[in-house]
């Protein structure tokens, strides 16, 4: 990051503009789908192997310069910002065991975290709406907290030195199937005249609607869970009446700022993106990382291998 500069207050990219220096993470939702396990317990904070998911959230932040942290929270979900916090304690503790010891300080060390309440849930607009006062009037990047990309994959980078070439809008796109299209926002795109990414290619936006019916969808380009926004958004999100599902959407907001004249780009990802918002892309994300991961990875593989192909799980059972 070397058009990263020291002081994060005036960070500028290649352009001279402003390049985002602070996240916003909006995670006060009640997430039904996962009940009774999130009855006490945030979903941000359910496993992925050891980590919780909303820790490699925050990693992906840090990997990208993003060192400033703002978690939109709502009622019981406080031990989120204790997972970031100091545990003297607990370190003390582990003083004999230096790799537990260094796993522990490394989500103390992340990010600076900050917290702010969303008293009801209106809506991913609305949550985004309570970060005004923190971010200011400077750019900022919003990750929903419930998926993220593979570390080697990363996108951020690319989106937020986008956004300071543009001023505008930057989104990120994957392919959906397009019987898929009522579960996200869904944009119509052109050719822009910039140029590919390493990790996808540059569209411009000429149109965004949220969870449209699949005879609705102006394609099958669904908007994934990582913006980086200017701060005219918070007025924009202001006149955002409420939309699908009776909620004040991003997306409504974001499409009310382009039909003002705001530019907004998006990158098509060819990455690895993991959906833990449901039971099945929660499972599908704990099986890819476990099977990566340098320490216990080929043991699982093996073993997932051998159980796939048995009687227990419908296989050929050699
Ligand atoms: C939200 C956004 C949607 C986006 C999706 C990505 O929907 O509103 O536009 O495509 O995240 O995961 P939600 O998953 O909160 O219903």
């Amino acid at each position: 990051m070397s058009e990263h500069s020291a002081n994060p207050s005036t960070a500028t990219a290649a352009s001279g503009r402003p390049r985002a220096v602070k996240a916003v993470i909006p995670a006060a939702g009640l997430a039904t789908r996962f009940l009774p396990a999130t009855k006490a317990v945030p979903k941000e904070l359910l496993p992925v192997v050891d980590r919780p998911v909303l820790q490699y959230i925050v990693e992906e932040a840090a990997q990208a310069g993003i060192d400033d942290v703002l978690l939109i929270t709502g009622r019981g979900k406080t031990s989120m910002v204790d997972h970031f916090d100091r545990r003297p304690d607990l370190e003390e503790r582990l003083e004999k065991k230096p790799e537990l010891l260094a796993a522990v300080r490394r989500s103390e060390e992340l990010a600076a975290i900050y917290t702010v309440r969303q008293p009801e849930q209106l809506g991913l607009g609305h949550a985004v709406g309570y970060a005004e006062s923190h971010v200011g009037d400077a750019p900022f990047a919003v990750l929903l907290g419930d998926e993220f990309v593979k570390q080697s994959e990363p996108l951020l980078p690319a989106m937020l030195e986008l956004q300071a070439r543009t001023g505008g809008v930057v989104l990120a796109f994957f392919e959906v199937d397009p019987a898929e299209t009522k579960r996200y926002g869904i944009a119509s795109v052109e050719p822009a005249e910039a140029e590919l990414t390493d990790i996808g290619e540059i569209v411009k936006v000429t149109g965004m609607v949220e969870k449209p019916k699949p005879e609705d969808a102006p394609s099958n380009l669904a908007v994934l869970g990582r913006y980086v926004l200017p701060s005219r958004i918070f007025d924009a999100i202001r006149r955002t009446e409420p939309g699908s599902g009776g909620e004040i959407q991003l997306t409504d907001a974001m499409e009310l700022l382009r039909k003002e004249g705001v530019p907004v780009h998006a990158i098509v990802y060819r990455g690895t993106r993991y959906d833990t918002g449901m039971p099945l892309g929660y499972l599908q994300t704990v099986v890819q990382i476990a099977a990566e991961r340098e320490d216990l990875g080929s043991e699982f593989r093996k073993w997932l291998a051998e159980f796939v192909n048995s009687d227990a799980a419908g296989g050929s059972g050699t």
